[in-house]
């Protein structure tokens, strides 16, 4: 693929726009704002307005954009290189363009806006509450979930939260546990996925003094409030125990946590853990494994892993 470059001279700002098979749009997202190097957008999948299928096609490309400083467009782009070396992209797979940009304060924010589109993931069409519901082309069997802006975790564009809503959605699909407990519930994406396919109550909890609340109006936005709870607190505040339990976190806090989240799980009852990259998986099966879970289903998507794992 080719490598371009155009300049503006009067510009402090780039644009840079990296192309790569799909899939791997969210873990460079994740990482690009995990080491600090900004906020991307996966400005990838769907056209304005129209709300493709959720089917994955791995071979199709996709476009995550950064708006970075000028002067430092250079190092992040030496940056994600090495990232893509390292994750064996070949040189074909890839491409990086950057665009010299006249930017405003509030583009960075604008730009994140403009990006997030509606998409589809495990028969829910995710959208925020800038986008009205009159506007999405939805079929009969959609869920619409609305989202708002906040900084707590969980817009569904991650691949952790993404693989959790699948697993929601097959948990939920015959027979949907009356009772589910959320771990580290960030923006209440999966809680509220979980009341709106039918689990009777739904309790969650996050260390983010702005989950809580954020979690909260998600519930009543989406009419699911009377059955949601959420509080400020880790997974240590939980009591008592859940048919299901979905814990989306990250693999140290996993594994840290296998002995309080074991506990959580009822017997005969699921665990979803996930956020888990491909380094730490067997760490955190050994883990859950030393607690007395056993290992259901491998989930994979680009670098992340996640688990189910079923409580004798
Ligand atoms: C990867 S986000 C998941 C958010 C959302 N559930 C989703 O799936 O998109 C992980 C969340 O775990 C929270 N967290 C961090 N430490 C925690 C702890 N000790 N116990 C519970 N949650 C924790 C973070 O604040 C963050 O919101």
């Amino acid at each position: 693929m080719t490598k371009s470059a155009r300049s503006k001279s009067d510009s402090n700002q780039t644009l840079l726009r990296f192309q790569i098979p799909n899939t791997w749009d969210e873990t460079l997202v994740a990482l690009l704002e995990a080491q600090g190097l900004g906020r991307a957008v996966a400005e990838s999948t769907y056209a304005p307005g129209a709300l493709a299928s959720d089917a994955e096609d791995p071979s199709r490309a996709c476009e995550v954009r950064l708006l970075t400083s000028t002067e430092g467009s250079k190092e992040v782009v030496a940056i994600v290189q090495s990232w893509f070396e390292a994750w064996g992209l070949n040189a074909d797979q890839w491409c990086i363009d950057q665009e010299e940009h006249d930017a405003t304060e509030t583009d960075s924010e604008a730009l994140w806006q403009a990006s997030w589109r509606p998409f589809r993931c495990a028969g829910y069409v995710i959208h925020a509450d800038f986008h009205p519901r009159e506007g999405l082309t939805l079929r009969p069997a959609d869920i619409p979930l609305t989202l708002f802006a906040g900084s707590a975790f969980g817009t569904g564009g991650h691949a952790s939260t993404r693989l959790a809503l699948k697993v929601l959605t097959e948990w939920c699909k015959d027979n949907p546990p009356i009772r589910l407990l959320d771990v580290g519930s960030g923006s209440g994406i999966l809680a509220v996925a979980a009341a709106l396919r039918g689990v009777k109550e739904v309790v969650g909890m996050d260390p983010d003094p702005q989950s809580a609340p954020q979690a909260a109006k998600t519930a009543r936005a989406n009419g699911v409030g009377t059955q949601c709870q959420f509080w400020r607190g880790g997974y240590e505040t939980a009591r008592g125990t859940w048919p299901a339990v979905m814990a989306n976190l990250v693999a140290d806090l996993l594994q840290d946590g296998a002995r309080d989240l074991a506990q959580l799980v009822a017997p005969q009852g699921k665990l979803f853990a996930g956020g888990i990259l491909d380094v730490h998986w067997q760490a955190t099966c050994d883990a859950f494994a030393s607690k007395g879970l056993q290992l259901e289903q491998k989930l994979e998507r680009g670098r992340w892993r996640a688990g189910i794992w079923f409580k004798p």
